[in-house]
């Protein structure tokens, strides 16, 4: 029993020492920034390292200060401690972008960081000097690697603790339902497998150092027009089967630490607020244990956010100790969830900064740049007009607005400063010779004929608040469709959070590639592809389709012509309903429902080699599928195929899609090589949610399973036989 006090005390004392440094580190960062800030008369003052450690001083013995006890053990010891008032100021939101610090327990304000592509540098706020822009987290869905996601998640939380940040708001998961959402490049597709799989590992990287992740937003914020008053009507199977899909996943399996509820309505309540969503839906049915924050300034009505299941409200606001007395049980909850997730992720117990990341910074780097190899996507490549000879000698025309700048990330909180951007005519330069290389921005007919080829360089203006047109701007337009009018060996590089419209000029146009926002390297990655040095792998994570018109979001907009899709607007606004009546059928499921032709479909990517599918096996358990099958480079040139695997329930008892994806594996193959993958798929991931049992459904019958190398080229097929219906309570296996 003594040794047991004597040592408690002992990590107690060591603790205190770390606590000293943490809060010496959080009040430099504050200081340096402080200048910045000194304008900014609404800032509340940080507490500083004295009042900090003295504080803790005065609960020598307690057990929130003894990391030996669990983290919800701690929570709640400071809980039980704490007044009416302290209660009141820790649920809402610090300064804009902090969980509130506790002074009178000597612990520490959290800081809290945008976002998913790397850190948004707030320099009124926190002081860094530098982050790296990754490319953005479509791109890493068009990577199709779980394993490179969670790379990417383990460097930006590297560099959360090498500059003190503790909270992570990424990743956002929201599902590519319209082609015009502005913010479709800050998530992971159309796809709820896809999405689930690559957030899940992104978690998993980010919460391996201690930061923790906030998968936001839930939930169906898939546009911004509109996005603080569209008030979504969705069935549901719908809200299950694709809008939570991936966050079952990323609850059970990634363990997120938070989730931010997000701007819209959801069934007439605004998500943040919603008692329905929250408190039934994400904690009670889904099961989500963690810290549920809302949208900054996503809470309309104090009072029924503090009923409505969510802990802390973001990002300021104040809540009244007299009025808020009758809720002190819900004020209780909250801050019990707010306090025992900043334990679980230690950060009580540790410096928010720590300089021993710093160094992996190189490595941080070549996560970017390597992310951007994968994911960069070659959607035609007629006569193999790529990749471009570096031996030969006829000159390159370069051209377009993304050329001399590319785009390294979309606009609005997800976007990140990064440094060090390369861009593609410089790369291109670097790689076949400055002499080659010509750059007109607005080149004539003759310059463009004259050219052994011409690069088309496009973007989209993709930002958070807005969505943006499908169709390119005039002048974009007219720049391509000159280009291959007077250049069949025309390749156009498109840079955007998504889909954009191609007119004539897709069947004209030599090559196409999609970029993505490809990040502070994407004009490295982009050049490397078109001059061979890299073989493409990207598949795309969405649907390309040929018109707007196509898309089952079209009617949301109100579709007339010049409509504004600028409108957001902040505060309370009258709810304006959009109706989901596409129910479960978004992206390819619908698609290849309405057969309407696309232009791209989803999971397609071409490579410089070719890939053969063969000797297809499936065997099933009780608990799997198991899918065997051998791939084999038949080209010349090294490169990754990503299979895709699947699966259609074709006699049903209720309406399902055509097909739908259950499995993926990259593999990466030298020329003549062959190798043999087997994709386990847990059976979950084959149910439907059933409305009636309220639970999710594997239905008895013959299933067919398909394999491809995007969903409209399918390769080989099999079926197998399920038994018997089996129930689950969630459509993961735990
Ligand atoms: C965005 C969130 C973001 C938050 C904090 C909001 O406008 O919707 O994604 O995390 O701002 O910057």
């Amino acid at each position: 029993m003594t040794n047991r006090v004597i040592s408690v005390n002992r990590m107690t004392g060591a603790k205190n020492n770390l606590l000293a440094k943490c809060i010496l580190a959080i009040t430099v960062c504050w200081i340096s920034a402080s200048s910045a800030s000194e304008k900014d008369k609404k800032m509340k003052p940080m507490p500083d390292e004295k009042t900090l450690l003295e504080a803790r001083s005065n609960f020598e013995g307690a057990a929130y200060l003894n990391p030996a006890y669990s983290a919800e053990v701690r929570a709640k010891d400071v809980l039980s401690r704490m007044t009416l008032e302290e209660k009141t100021e820790l649920v809402v939101g610090f300064n804009e972008f902090f969980i509130a610090p506790l002074p009178r327990f000597g612990l520490r304000a959290i800081y809290l960081t945008d976002a998913s592509a790397g850190m948004h540098i707030r320099e009124n706020l926190f002081k860094m000097d530098k982050s790296v822009s990754y490319p953005a987290t479509v791109a890493l869905a068009a990577t199709w690697e779980p394993n490179l996601a969670q790379r990417y998640g383990a460097a930006i939380s590297g560099e959360c603790r090498a500059w003190g940040s503790d909270v992570l708001l990424g990743p956002g998961v929201n599902l590519y339902r319209s082609s015009e959402c502005g913010r479709n490049f800050e998530y992971m597709g159309e796809d709820p497998l896809l999405a689930g799989m690559m957030a899940t590992s992104y978690i998993r990287g980010i919460q391996s150092l201690d930061i923790m992740a906030t998968g936001k937003h839930f939930i169906c914020n898939n546009h911004e027009w509109r996005r603080h008053s569209s008030d979504i009507w969705v069935d549901e199977r719908a809200l299950r089967e694709l809008y939570a899909r991936a966050w079952y996943r990323m609850i059970h399996e990634g363990n997120v630490g938070a989730v931010m509820t997000s701007y819209n309505l959801l069934n007439g309540e605004k998500s943040s607020q919603s008692k329905a969503v929250i408190s039934d839906f994400l904690k009670g049915e889904i099961g989500f244990k963690g810290l549920a924050m809302s949208d900054w300034g996503a809470v309309w009505d104090k009072v029924k956010a503090v009923e409505s299941g969510l802990d802390l409200i973001m990002p300021k606001g104040q809540l009244d100790p007299e009025k808020t007395k009758q809720f002190e049980e819900n004020l209780n909850r909250m801050s019990e969830n707010i306090l025992t997730a900043c334990f679980r992720f230690g950060y009580y117990d540790r410096e928010a900064k720590d300089e021993h990341f710093m160094t992996a910074y190189p490595e941080y780097e070549k996560t970017a740049l390597e992310t951007a190899r994968r994911a960069i996507t070659l959607l035609k490549n007629k006569d193999q007009l790529l990749p471009l000879n570096p031996d030969a000698t006829g000159k390159i025309l370069v051209t377009g607005p993304a050329a001399e700048k590319t785009p390294h990330c979309g606009g609005g909180s997800g976007w990140v400063k990064g440094y060090g951007h390369t861009h593609i005519l410089g790369e291109l330069k670097k790689i076949l010779g400055d002499d080659r290389i010509v750059f007109s921005a607005s080149p004539t007919e003759a310059d463009l004929k004259a050219a052994a080829a011409v690069i088309v360089c496009i973007k989209t203006d993709d930002k958070e608040g807005t969505d943006r047109p499908f169709a390119l701007d005039p002048a974009q337009e007219g720049l391509v469709q000159k280009a291959v009018n007077n250049q069949p060996r025309s390749i156009v590089i498109i840079n955007s959070g998504g889909a954009i419209r191609m007119t004539d000029w897709k069947e004209q146009a030599g090559a196409i590639v999609h970029a993505y926002f490809a990040g502070q390297y994407g004009g490295t990655a982009i050049a490397e592809i078109l001059t061979g040095k890299v073989n493409p792998s990207g598949k795309l994570p969405f649907t390309m389709e040929k018109e707007f018109t196509d898309s089952p979001a079209v009617h949301d907009y109100e579709r007339s012509e010049g409509v504004d899709r600028t409108q957001h607007g902040w505060g309370y606004k009258p709810p304006v309903k959009v109706n989901y009546n596409e129910k479960i059928f978004i992206g390819y499921r619908w698609y290849e429902k309405k057969q309407i032709a696309t232009q791209y479909p989803f999971g397609h990517g071409l490579s410089y080699t070719t890939f053969d599918y063969s000797d297809l096996q499936v065997e099933k358990t009780a608990d799997h599928i198991s899918v065997t099958l051998s791939i084999s480079n038949t080209g010349s040139r090294a490169g990754a195929e990503t299979v895709q695997i699947y699966y259609a329930d074709p006699e049903s008892s209720v309406e399902r899609p055509n097909k739908e994806l259950c499995g993926f594996r990259k593999v990466d193959l030298m020329p003549g090589e062959t190798s043999t993958v087997t994709i386990q798929i847990p059976v979950q991931d084959l149910t439907f949610y059933d409305v009636i049992k309220k639970a999710w459904k594997l239905e008895a019958g013959e299933y067919r399973l398909l394999v491809g190398s995007s969903s409209a080229d399918i390769r080989a097929q099999s079926r197998f036989q399920q038994e018997q219906d089996v129930w689950f309570s969630l459509p993961v296996a735990k």
